[in-house]
């Protein structure tokens, strides 16, 4: 096991890696172990959501295209020479895609039939889609499992679905091998804190690096499965270097369910410091329990998680903890993802 990166050790079966998406929070990790495994990675980022200084260390080691997959010409471009796709650019913030349907879908439908058709065109081996847990929406039975019908219940999780069936008949249609992993609830460093509607980890991370109060939405019951970036990172080398999964979509979680209550325990602890959260209404349509079945994973891709969850919440923790050092404002308000980002700027 190596803790800083996955899949260090591993014989990739490929030379040349895009991700899409690549300046994200977890693109940005991917391609750190792409890199870490021998391959040359090239980045295609229209910098949305993502931030350069996410790849500030490796940028003289990658090929950079500051394009956007909603043009077919962009991607094919960034696509010369690839042997595989990783295709995480999306608009990934659900309110976004519910507040301008027709923007996001441009993007997460549009974009993701440009990733496959210019892989198509320039005979990319293999296509690599980061979906989402989101395409099981309400339904409250679980664990969830790959075999249960999807119910999305936005439109992220309408194209979520969609990208997959297209991955699928892609391969179905003209030989590309595909596969997608239905991600649960990906926590690590970099990850941005800066919406109310951000990873719950990322936002109780800033406030426990800050020292300020969070807020429990709920009585803090409900539950999620965490997983650590690097395991998310390590099941796409994983997935990449599998043969014959003929479009499949598998969850990526932990197969562990923690309570939110419990999630603020941990952090609070490892920041040295009780503070009590304060509690208002659950969110509307806040989704009581969900946890990933993973077996699939386990079986077919050989994936198992290499950190715990109170391993990943310290990594994460410290990480945090050193974008308010740099700036020696141990004390002050963290507040919005900007300023984590002005931060990290100046750390950078
Ligand atoms: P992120 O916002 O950090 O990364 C998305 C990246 O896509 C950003 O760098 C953004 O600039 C880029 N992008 C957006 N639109 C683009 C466009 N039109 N052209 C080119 N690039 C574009 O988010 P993330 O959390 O790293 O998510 C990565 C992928 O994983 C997404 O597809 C997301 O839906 C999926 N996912 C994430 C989670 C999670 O918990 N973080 C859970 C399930 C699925
Ligand atoms: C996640 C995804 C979402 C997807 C959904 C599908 C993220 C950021 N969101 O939402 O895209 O549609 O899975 O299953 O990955 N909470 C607090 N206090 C806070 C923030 C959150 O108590 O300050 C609570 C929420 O009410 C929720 C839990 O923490 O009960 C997790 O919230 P969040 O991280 O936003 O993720 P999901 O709701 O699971």
């Amino acid at each position: 096991m190596n803790f800083l990166i996955p899949g260090e050790n591993m014989k990739v079966k490929f030379k040349k890696a895009l991700v899409t998406g690549g300046a994200g929070f977890i693109g940005s990790h991917l391609v750190e172990a792409l890199l870490a495994v021998g391959c040359q990675v090239v980045v295609l980022d229209n910098l949305s959501s993502g931030n350069l200084l996410n790849l500030k260390p490796l940028r003289d080691h990658i090929e950079l295209y500051e394009d956007d997959i909603r043009q077919l010409n962009d991607v094919e471009r960034a696509l010369q020479g690839c042997d595989v796709v990783f295709h995480l650019a999306a608009v990934v913030a659900v309110q976004q895609t519910i507040d301008t349907p027709l923007d996001s879908a441009m993007v997460n439908d549009i974009g993701t039939v440009n990733v496959l058709e210019a892989a198509r065109k320039m005979k990319v081996r293999r296509v690599v889609l980061a979906s989402s847990c989101a395409v099981y929406g309400d339904d409250p039975r679980l664990p969830k499992e790959e075999s249960m019908t999807p119910m999305p219940a936005s439109p992220y999780a309408v194209h979520k679905l969609s990208a997959e069936h297209y991955l699928r008949v892609y391969g179905e249609l003209f030989g590309l091998e595909t596969a997608s992993l239905r991600f649960f609830n990906v926590f690590g460093p970099r990850q941005d804190p800066s919406s109310p509607y951000s990873g719950v980890i990322s936002i109780f991370m800033n406030k426990a690096v800050s020292n300020q109060v969070p807020v429990i939405y709920g009585d803090g019951s409900q539950s999620r499965d965490f997983v650590y970036v690097k395991d998310v990172v390590k099941a796409l080398l994983l997935t990449a270097n599998a043969r014959n999964l003929k479009g499949k979509s598998f969850n990526i979680g932990t197969g562990n369910q923690v309570q939110i209550n419990r999630l603020w325990e941990l952090i609070a602890s490892i920041g040295g410091r009780q503070v009590e959260p304060e509690y208002q209404a659950a969110r509307a349509g806040d989704i009581l329990h969900s946890v990933g079945n993973i077996d699939m994973a386990k079986s077919l891709l050989n994936f198992n998680t290499d950190f715990s969850l109170e391993q990943g919440l310290e990594l994460t923790f410290e990480w945090y903890r050193e974008q308010i050092e740099e700036v020696g404002s141990g004390n002050a308000e963290v507040g919005t993802g900007n300023e984590i980002k002005k931060q990290t700027k100046l750390k950078l």
